[in-house]
């Protein structure tokens, strides 16, 4: 996941914010909750899912289990602490076995969640060094067991996979009274019951389970799970301008503006709901998900944002930016991830995305792109104050996911060699794929400039003035070597109170999509080494898992009780994946969400679709307006429309000018 905000180093209590402060709030409205009657009558899921699970459970048979796949190791059982650890030490063997590796993988999450299941089972959240846990809701939320189904299932853990189905069966219940942040929820809750839904239909060996076969009394059991929390969700989408509040009320559904921040919601947050709605529409047929969350996207992009680059807040009540601070780290990254990610999601049947995606990218280079002072590594900066203000030199871990991403959009998730045979191969995908390389790189040295190997949650860079940005020539970076005193890690500055490391995924994420597209096996090796500093450095006493770091940069390091439900969801699957064969869900068949759940791609259908058009912009981005002919209310709209901080009452008047005008034709 990436949009929370990782700037202070108390981490925990900052996630937890949006969960635990709802009991000061009064409640607005006594609205009861009533949910979804019409959904249950049409169930057209589950037509889709015969077909597709018949068709697609043969060939999974095959990808899975077929002969690349058959000589996976046994495990050598539950490994505790330092005991079953003697890979840590020795050297690497000449011919490195992948599959002996993901093993290890397997292991780690094995540790992780039998600690948790010891210690925790059923919390929310977990405390490797107290051995204890907390819920988020009074009777829990799931938090960490949903997040981590679609896992146990890529790695066949049958049993455990059991536990956690029947626990989610007899005791999850979304109807609490409850607020909770509209996004976490969506992306982790909602999307871990879609990805489970959509790998136990469609690969029914992966943990074959028989409660979830076709016809079994719990066949529908995720799907299920998943409609009811998102129609309790989709009231967070009654505001004025259709972007979501940033929290909602699971019982009642109500919406609830952030309680800082001007109440406006997170950019990031509003647009990376997009995948998850859709997908649900798709597998019910309910046309209700899609709408509320594909508008947000186009009430976003009226803004007309200067070279497709938004503020990291927005109001939920008009639908304009507040603020001028631009960035890819916490509160803005996923808006732009989910752009190409929903142009893939439906099989590349809709151009708005990809033009929105190539907008965006190319603001990106524009004006965030810039190289460090001596060693030349790309860096992927921020603009605080906006565009025409300095450039920050500043990169949030949580920034890492872009170059995977931008491997993703060149070649749609085909390896660069299937790319060029498609003949969609040109200048820019070359240049797309080496900026995604340097940026990779960039990250993997976040790592490296670290004691323990682990990068800190944020990284500043030593660069020239005035700024030294793609423009002005791009540059290659020079190579990330071992030694302690090396010179490239001058260009490399953390600041103490940064240090902190959360066990994200995001570096991990890009190494896995840049090996699964470039082949080069550097990534591979560099996740290796990632990997073991994580085993060396993280694991708590007594087998009760691993967890994250105070500071990363001393050893041994200081650590934080707190073991992120991200570490099972997305960090150790994206190892897992990195050393698993290529054709485990193969990249250009699915899309993965930003807390790394899958979900399948599918085609357009009549109704569920798109539906709109961007306005026509200028080189800028800016919106043109066009002057209606006699009315001079009308050209009050045009001076607002590129307004970047606009007051409310500014852009509310847009609002309404769009809707006259709509009224008189
Ligand atoms: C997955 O686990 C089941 C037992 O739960 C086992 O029968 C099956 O062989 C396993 N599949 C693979 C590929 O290891
Ligand atoms: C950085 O790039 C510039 C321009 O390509 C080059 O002249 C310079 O030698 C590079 N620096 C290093 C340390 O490689
Ligand atoms: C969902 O996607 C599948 C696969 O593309 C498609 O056949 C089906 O019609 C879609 N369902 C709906 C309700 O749009």
């Amino acid at each position: 996941m990436h949009a929370q905000n990782g700037h202070t180093s108390n981490g925990i209590g900052q996630k937890l914010e949006g969960f635990f402060d709802n009991r000061q709030l009064p409640m607005y409205k006594d609205k009861p909750y009533s949910y979804a009657a019409s959904r249950r009558r049409a169930p057209l899921y589950k037509q889709w899912r015969v077909i597709v699970g018949a068709v697609l459970g043969i060939l999974a048979l095959f990808y899975l289990f077929g002969p690349s796949a058959s000589r996976k190791p046994r495990s050598t059982g539950k490994s505790r602490g330092g005991a079953g650890l003697s890979w840590l030490r020795g050297p690497d063997a000449a011919a490195v076995d992948w599959n002996e590796r993901r093993e290890r993988v397997k292991e780690a999450f094995m540790l992780s969640w039998d600690g948790y299941e010891q210690y925790a089972w059923g919390y929310d959240v977990y405390y490797p060094l107290a051995k204890s846990g907390d819920q988020m809701a009074e009777k829990g939320m799931g938090w960490i067991i949903v997040d981590a189904l679609d896992t146990l299932m890529i790695m066949n853990l049958t049993s455990r996979l059991s536990h956690a189905r029947e626990w989610i069966s007899t005791s999850l219940d979304y109807n609490q009274d409850q607020e909770v942040n509209t996004f976490e929820t969506t992306i982790r809750m909602l999307g871990g019951l879609l990805s489970a839904h959509y790998l136990s239909t469609t690969f029914p060996q992966m943990a074959p389970i028989a409660d979830d076969d076709h016809g079994a009394a719990g066949e529908d059991l995720y799907i299920e799970k998943a409609a009811d929390l998102a129609d309790r969700l989709l009231g967070a989408f009654n505001s004025e301008s259709g972007v979501p509040y940033a929290s909602v009320n699971l019982k009642t559904s109500d919406g609830v503006p952030s309680h800082a921040d001007g109440g406006a919601s997170s950019t990031a947050e509003a647009a990376s709901v997009q995948l998850e709605m859709k997908y649900l529409a798709n597998l019910t047929g309910e046309s209700n998900y899609w709408d509320k969350a594909e508008k947000v996207i186009q009430v976003i992009d009226n803004n007309g944002m200067e070279d497709g680059l938004l503020p990291i807040f927005i109001y939920a009540s008009a639908g304009n930016f507040r603020g001028s601070n631009i960035r890819l780290g916490s509160r803005g990254d996923s808006y732009y991830e989910y752009l190409i990610k929903q142009y893939l999601q439906t099989s590349e049947q809709e151009p708005i995305y990809l033009d929105m995606w190539n907008q965006a990218l190319a603001g990106v280079r524009k004006h965030l792109i810039v190289y460090s002072k001596d060693s030349n590594f790309t860096v992927l900066g921020e603009r605080p104050n906006g565009l025409s203000k300095a450039l920050s030199p500043k990169m949030d871990h949580l920034v890492c996911f872009m170059p995977g991403t931008i491997a993703l959009g060149a070649t749609g998730g085909r390896s660069v060699e299937e790319a060029k045979k498609s003949g969609k191969w040109g200048e820019k995908q070359e240049s797309e794929m080496q900026l995604a390389a340097e940026l990779t790189k960039t990250c993997w040295g976040m790592y490296k400039k670290m004691a323990t190997g682990l990068a800190a949650e944020i990284t500043f860079f030593e660069i020239n003035d005035p700024p030294r940005m793609e423009s002005d020539g791009i540059r290659k970076s020079v190579e990330i070597t071992d030694e302690k005193d090396a010179a490239w890690k001058q260009d490399y500055t953390v600041k103490p109170m940064d240090s902190h490391n959360l066990q994200r995924p995001e570096t991990v994420e890009s190494l896995f999509y840049m090996w699964r597209i470039t082949g080069d096996v550097k990534y591979r090796e560099w996740g290796w080494e990632m990997f073991k500093s994580f085993v060396k450095y993280t694991a708590a006493d007594d087998g009760a898992g691993y967890t994250s770091l105070a500071d990363a940069n001393e050893i041994p390091p200081v650590m934080k009780d707190n073991m992120e439900s991200f570490w099972l969801a997305e960090t150790l699957k994206y190892f897992y994946l990195l050393f698993s064969p290529n054709d485990l869900l193969p990249l250009d068949s699915i899309v993965i969400n930003t807390e790394a759940h899958f979900f399948p791609r599918f085609e357009l259908t009549k109704t569920l679709k798109t539906g709109w058009e961007r306005k026509p912009r200028d080189s800028d981005g800016k919106i043109i307006v066009e002057k209606p002919k006699d009315s001079p209310k009308h050209e009050r709209a045009g001076a607002s429309v590129s307004v970047t901080a606009a007051e409310p009452s500014e852009t509310v008047r847009t609002v309404k000018v769009e809707e006259t005008k709509k009224d008189d034709t």
